[in-house]
């Protein structure tokens, strides 16, 4: 039941060799936020009435949740660059989908929806490549059982596999296991259309982009901050959602590639417009300035209720540092670009507290020590994080003759190593690079861009 997403056919692979091409300059704007983007279509698929979203990003993840909302009702549709209209259909009139809901490399698409199936009276198959059947679903499979819902699911709680919606569901009070983002905000959604008020205890928060819509789409949520910061989030259901306009803020996540590449690459000056700074999301820049980074934040605003700035970068001299393990939720998809710009700072940089990285569309920090270690870099990996003694700013050798740097299916290995390649003297080779439209299908248009 593994779908046949092109990019798990390795026969049309797409390799490259990313090399040093001089400074960086200029101005550019990243795509929509994925996050956002994926709500944005899911909270407008259940409310009754248009809802209209611009920026929203054109990726292969984001239109996996616009094909599945098609499949269950809504009507989806493009009417220009970035600019979408969703009528939706109402929580809890979401229809029976006629054939399997084909995830392909998106996990965020996958547990959310899992958590919206499981509270309507629905059944529904989900299935994904190779990368997306690797990772856990007991994570959502247990509070959503509790909820009412049963699954049928692959070994150890994998893809494919199948959804028995309940209806009426139960309402729970759930703490977080694991800082997880995607499980808190599976279980919101089933809130919406259970009856009484549905709980998610988060001991350590995560980014809040669901809490942060769910209350602009006009749903009853509220959320205690307790002395200890333990978020207590509260959704009452049946829920009725109003359309919104939604203009979606760049995505923090891809501006992470440009960041590093303008901080490790000689002579750069970029500046990056339009970048969410939502606290939960903004950890890497925090990071990266801890280490010597020249990174001005201009022109800060709102932009969809989220805060935002655009992000002036220069080539900088960059320290080691010890990233402190409690940052690690508000940048937990930056990681492998943080572990390039280690790569290349002087002295060593100590991560840890980063087991969820082997869990996500590859074990990035198996895949990233291989793959900065074929191309040079100094890595020892640990259970939970990576240490890098990094260069002190002299270029990486880059892979031998001969060889590709494996990126797995993920989109964030195939960027961070393209970034890696620009600061080495023999170029990295990468394997593949098409994963990267799942979330970013413009990086090497705008990467070149940049090239002087
Ligand atoms: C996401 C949450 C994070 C993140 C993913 C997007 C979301 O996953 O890694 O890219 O949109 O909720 P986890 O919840 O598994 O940490």
């Amino acid at each position: 039941m593994t779908s046949n997403s092109h990019a798990a056919d390795p026969a049309s692979a797409r390799p490259r060799r990313f090399a040093a091409q001089g400074p960086l300059k200029g101005r550019i704007r990243v795509p929509g936020d994925k996050s956002i983007s994926h709500r944005s279509i899911m909270l407008g698929a259940l409310a009754v009435g248009e809802t209209k979203v611009t920026g929203l990003l054109e990726g292969e993840d984001v239109l996996a949740t616009a094909a599945a909302m098609r499949a269950m009702g809504a009507h989806v549709e493009r009417t220009g660059e970035g600019a979408w209209t969703i009528n939706g259909v109402g929580v809890g009139a979401l229809l029976q989908p006629k054939g399997p809901l084909d995830m392909g490399n998106s996990g965020t698409s996958t547990r959310l929806l899992m958590g919206l199936v499981s509270t309507h009276p629905i059944n529904a198959s989900f299935t994904g490549d190779d990368s997306l059947s690797k990772r856990p679903m007991n994570r959502v499979i247990t509070p959503l059982s509790q909820m009412g819902a049963s699954f049928d699911a692959s070994e150890g709680g994998r893809l494919p596999l199948i959804v028995r919606g309940a209806s009426p569901s139960v309402p729970i009070t759930y703490t977080l296991p694991v800082a997880s983002a995607q499980v808190k905000s599976a279980i919101l959604l089933a809130g919406l259309n259970t009856p009484g008020k549905t709980t998610v205890i988060e001991p350590v928060p995560t980014r809040d982009h669901s809490e942060r819509m769910l209350k602009g789409f006009g749903a009853d949520l509220e959320v205690e901050v307790q002395a200890d910061g333990t978020r207590v989030i509260t959704i009452t259901g049946e829920a009725e959602l109003k359309p919104q306009t939604i203009e979606v803020p760049g995505d923090p996540s891809s501006a992470a590639f440009f960041l590093v590449a303008a901080l490790i690459t000689p002579g750069s000056d970029v500046v990056i417009e339009n970048v969410g700074l939502n606290p939960t999301r903004a950890g890497l820049v925090e990071v990266l300035i801890a280490m010597g980074g020249q990174i001005d934040k201009l022109n800060a605003r709102e932009v969809g209720g989220e805060p935002v700035a655009d992000l002036h970068v220069r080539h900088s001299a960059l320290k080691g540092i010890e990233v402190d393990p409690a940052i690690a939720p508000s940048m937990i998809d930056e990681f492998p670009a943080l572990f390039v710009a280690a790569s290349l700072a002087e002295g060593v940089t100590t991560t840890s507290g980063l087991d969820e990285l082997r869990v996500k569309e590859s074990d990035r920090l198996a895949a990233m020590a291989t793959a900065l270690s074929a191309a040079g870099a100094v890595i020892e990996e640990q259970a939970d994080g990576l240490v890098i003694t990094g260069t002190g700013g002299a270029p990486l050798p880059g892979t031998r003759a001969g060889f590709e740097v494996a990126t797995h299916l993920d989109h964030r290995i195939a960027m961070a190593m393209a970034i890696a390649g620009l600061a080495s003297r023999e170029g990295v080779m990468i394997d593949d690079t098409r994963p990267i439209a799942t979330s970013f299908p413009v990086f090497e248009s705008m990467l070149e861009g940049l090239m002087t």
